[in-house]
């Protein structure tokens, strides 16, 4: 565990932890909506994609690429990390942040910051020599954020509406 100031600590979750990570990547979810929407919450929340939810998370628990942030005891942030889909044996490790999340009530304290930072050197440690994320274009406080750590843009998502055509 990282503490970073007496009362933020940044530590790699453990199952005891994901009573409070769920509601909290749902509310990530709900966020992202708002930026790429897929459906509406209800049309969401289903029981196949809750489960499908618990058990992504379970996993990045139990593979130890889940970390928290808690301030005062209280879960305020949370970020995943994983190696990049990449199949080829290569020289250079390129592993992903991805879910990052800081309660709104909690934010512009430094919280994302510390945990990016603490993400980064998880994926240090497990061989990476480079580290990428996603962020939509128009999600301009997480384009703010990796600015400010250093993050530059290296590729672009396209997109084109294909649904209304037969
Ligand atoms: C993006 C997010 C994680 C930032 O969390 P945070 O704890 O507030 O970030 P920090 O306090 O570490 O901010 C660090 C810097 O990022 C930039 N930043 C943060 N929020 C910003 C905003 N709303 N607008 C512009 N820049 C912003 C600033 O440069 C800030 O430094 P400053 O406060 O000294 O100006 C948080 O807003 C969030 O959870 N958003 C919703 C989920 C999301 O978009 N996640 C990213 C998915 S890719």
């Amino acid at each position: 565990m990282v503490t970073t100031s007496e009362s933020l600590s940044i530590s790699v979750a453990t199952p005891s932890d994901l009573q409070a990570i769920e509601p909290a990547w749902w509310r990530l979810l709900h966020h992202q909506q708002g930026l790429d929407y897929r459906g509406s919450e209800r049309e969401l929340k289903t029981q196949i994609n809750s489960e499908r939810v618990r058990r992504f998370l379970d996993s990045r628990v139990r593979q130890g690429r889940l970390l928290i942030a808690r301030f005062e005891g209280e879960l305020v942030g949370l970020c995943t990390f994983s190696p990049d889909g990449f199949i080829l044996d290569a020289p250079i490790q390129v592993w992903e942040i991805a879910d990052v999340w800081v309660e709104p009530h909690a934010r512009r304290r430094g919280f994302a910051t510390a945990m990016v930072r603490e993400c980064e050197h998880e994926c240090r440690m497990r061989g990476a020599d480079e580290v990428r994320l996603t962020v939509y274009a128009l999600n301009d406080e997480a384009l703010g954020l990796y600015q400010s750590l250093g993050y530059d843009v290296t590729s672009y998502t396209l997109s084109r509406n294909v649904g209304s055509e037969n």
